[in-house]
Order: C-alpha cells, then structure tokens, then sequence
C-alpha cells in the first residue's frame, strides 16, 4: 500500500477544490539552475544517463523538494523519450539540446512509425515506482508526456528549430502523413502515460509546447485534436483517486475556451494571459495553472514577490459568490531558465505560500 498523502494542496487545487493557501511546482523544477543536479549529472555522464537509471532519476527529482517546500514532484524524464523508443536515435550533445539521428521526413518513414513496446520505456516506469518509494507521500508525484503535435515537430525537424520549416511543410504539403504521425503519437503518448499512472503517478501533464506555433485552424486540427485524443484513453482513477490532466499549450491563451472543453482537468496558461480574464471566460468550469514569466526570477528577491503577489491577485479569491471553487496551481508560463538563483526561487515560493494564504484571510 502507498503511503498516505501527507500535503493534497496541488491535487485539491486541480480538481477545484478548497485548499488554505495556492500550492506550487515549476516547469522543470529539477535541472541546470541547481548545483545539485550538475553534480549528479556529471556522475551519470549525460543527460540519458540520468534519465535512464530510475536511481539517478530519484536522486534529481527530489532535490528542488530538500530546498524548496514545493507542492508536488514532477518526474525527472523528457518529452523526447517516446520518439526515442520508436527508434529515432537521441541524444543531447552538451550545450546544444536535443537532436535526432533519424528524422521522420518522408512517406516511407512515417509508414514505419508505431507505438513503441511498453519495455523500451520501462525505466521510465521504474523511475516512477521509485520515486513515489521515495516520496513516501510527501507531496503527489506528476508524470507527463508531449503532445502529439509538439514531438512531431521535433520529429520531423530532428532537433529544435526556429521556424518549423520541415513540419510546416508536411502539414501544408503532405497533410495525411502528419495526421498519420499524430495519431500513432497519441496512441504512444496515451499507453506512455497510462503505463506512468499505473506505476503510481498521481497527475498527468501534456506539454503542447510548440502548439502555439500553429495557424489556428491548424491548432485545433492538427495539436488540440491529439491531444483530446491523448485525454481520451486516459485512465482518470487510480488509488481510488482522480487522477488530474492539466494541459499546457505555450502560446495558446486565445484558444482558452477550446483547450479547457478538451477533458483537461488544468489547463496551464503561459504569462501573456491575465489569469483573471481568463477565469471569467471559462467560468471556472476547469482549474488554471500558471504563469509568471519565469524572466522575473532575473529580478530582486523583492521584486520577485512583488510579481508573484501580482500574479495571485489577478487570479483572485477562489472562492465564489455561488459556492464553487476555483482552482489555481501558481506555475511559472514556462520551464525555469538555466541561469536562474536559487535564492530567487525560494523567495518566490515563500511570497506564493504566504499571500495566498493571507487573500483566504480577507
Ligand atoms: O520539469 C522537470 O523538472 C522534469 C523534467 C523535464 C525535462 N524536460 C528535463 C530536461 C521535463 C518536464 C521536460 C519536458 C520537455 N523536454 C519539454 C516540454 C517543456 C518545455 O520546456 O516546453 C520539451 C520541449 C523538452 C525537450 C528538451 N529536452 C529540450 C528542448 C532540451 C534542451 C534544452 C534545455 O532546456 O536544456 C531538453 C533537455 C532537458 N530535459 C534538460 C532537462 C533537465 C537539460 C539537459 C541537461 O541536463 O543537459
């Protein structure tokens, strides 16, 4: 039997319920920023290295938590390991990102894409056992994917890319091998995440980082609609729980209404958003997650305050007049950059804590 969650706040949240004060996690809460981590990376040799041995895994994920009281874990993985098991050949030359070795460009291809075998990612999966081990109920543990359209981009382009020349390409020129491509993805993303929650992930989130990117027809053709067909398949009880989606499309606040209709539980907004606007418009039917610009962590520890108070003051008192909730998980609007102080950070979750707590008060 897992051991009893000790602090629900992010899972309640989610799920539009009352909490005392606004829980907390951030995009990539485990990686370069922290001495810890470049240190243990160095011991693995790589990035893989760490990714791949469910104790190093451990080891990374539960470091922001020792400095941080963060409100969850997120499993210390990549988007790019789905693509990896279908045989594409990654790797993360230093200081350069992600590149593949075969990229998927053209009919023969695509034709040869399929779900990958659930072993080729089993030390994802032993990861997570090992890291709910670990937790031992401290706060819930997150597992996550991309979304369809997000690793086709860098399936096709075989690395990141400033102006998705190669995908665009397809979606214009050969749109029926794209809609082929999305749809083995979702199917692998879909059994990728159901495999995470079965092996004790106790929330799921899709990042759609590139969805914003798209034409916006294309979005809801060619992202929104593989990642409803992700949400889908999705197991959404475990443990006798609900098991939360949050969807986050970078760059997608215009298409608020349509995400939040998606099945997503949480939908995650980047920091062009007014959170409150955004509340207005949906009518609180699903939670939001977000979204300061992970930028401000560049300021003083004062003005990192400042903002994030500016931030929960826009989303405002979760409770309503008619007696519902709304739920806000406080996130950055994107993954925390590399050269951010760790000092800032801790400033940012002690002024998330205490005025959320102190807006319930009023
Ligand atoms: O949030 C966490 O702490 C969990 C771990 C996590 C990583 N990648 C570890 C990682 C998560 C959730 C991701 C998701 C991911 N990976 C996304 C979606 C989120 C987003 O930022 O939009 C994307 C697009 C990727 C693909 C990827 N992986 C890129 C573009 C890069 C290189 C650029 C970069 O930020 O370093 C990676 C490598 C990567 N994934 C690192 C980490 C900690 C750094 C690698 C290293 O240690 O050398």
């Amino acid at each position: 039997m897992p051991a009893p969650l000790q602090n629900d706040t992010f899972l309640r949240a989610c799920l539009r319920q009352p909490t005392d004060y606004t829980p907390l996690w951030l995009m990539r809460q485990a990686g370069r920023y922290l001495p810890e981590y470049n240190a243990t990376r160095t011991r693995a040799g790589s990035f893989m290295g760490l990714a791949t041995n469910p104790d190093f895994a451990t080891e990374v994920t539960l470091q922001p938590l020792e400095r941080f009281p963060l409100d969850a874990a997120i499993l210390f993985s990549d988007i790019l390991t789905v693509p990896d098991a279908m045989g594409l050949g990654l790797t993360f030359a230093a200081g350069e990102g992600p590149r593949f070795a075969r990229p998927v460009r053209d009919e023969a291809a695509v034709a040869a894409l399929a779900v990958p075998p659930p072993d080729k990612l089993r030390y994802v999966f032993d990861a997570v056992s090992a890291i709910r081990r670990a937790l031992n109920g401290r706060v819930p543990l997150i597992g996550f994917a991309g979304s369809p359209w997000t690793l086709a981009c860098y399936m096709v382009e075989g690395a990141g890319s400033d102006d998705y020349r190669q995908v665009k390409t397809m979606l214009y020129r050969r749109p029926d091998l794209l809609h082929r491509m999305l749809a083995i993805n979702a199917d692998a993303v879909a059994a990728y995440l159901n495999a995470q929650i079965d092996a004790g992930a106790q929330a799921v989130m899709v990042f759609d980082s590139w969805g914003g990117v798209l034409e916006h027809r294309a979005f809801a053709e060619f992202s929104l609609a593989y990642t409803r067909r992700v949400l889908d398949q999705l197991k959404r009880e475990n443990e006798g729980q609900r098991v939360p989606a949050i969807v986050f499309t970078k760059g997608g606040g215009q298409w608020l209404e349509s995400i939040a209709a998606s099945g997503a539980d949480v939908v995650g907004l980047d920091w062009t958003c007014d959170l409150g606007a955004a509340r207005r418009r949906i009518d609180d039917a699903v939670a939001l997650q977000g979204n300061i610009d992970p930028m401000v962590l560049f300021s003083s520890p004062e003005a990192v305050a400042a903002e994030a108070r500016a931030v929960l003051d826009s989303f405002g008192d979760p409770r309503r007049p008619d007696g519902r909730f709304g739920g806000h998980v406080f996130n950055l609007g994107h993954g925390i950059n590399q050269h951010t102080p760790p000092e800032h950070v801790a400033a940012l979750v002690e002024a998330v804590h205490a005025h959320s707590r102190a807006l319930r008060q009023a």
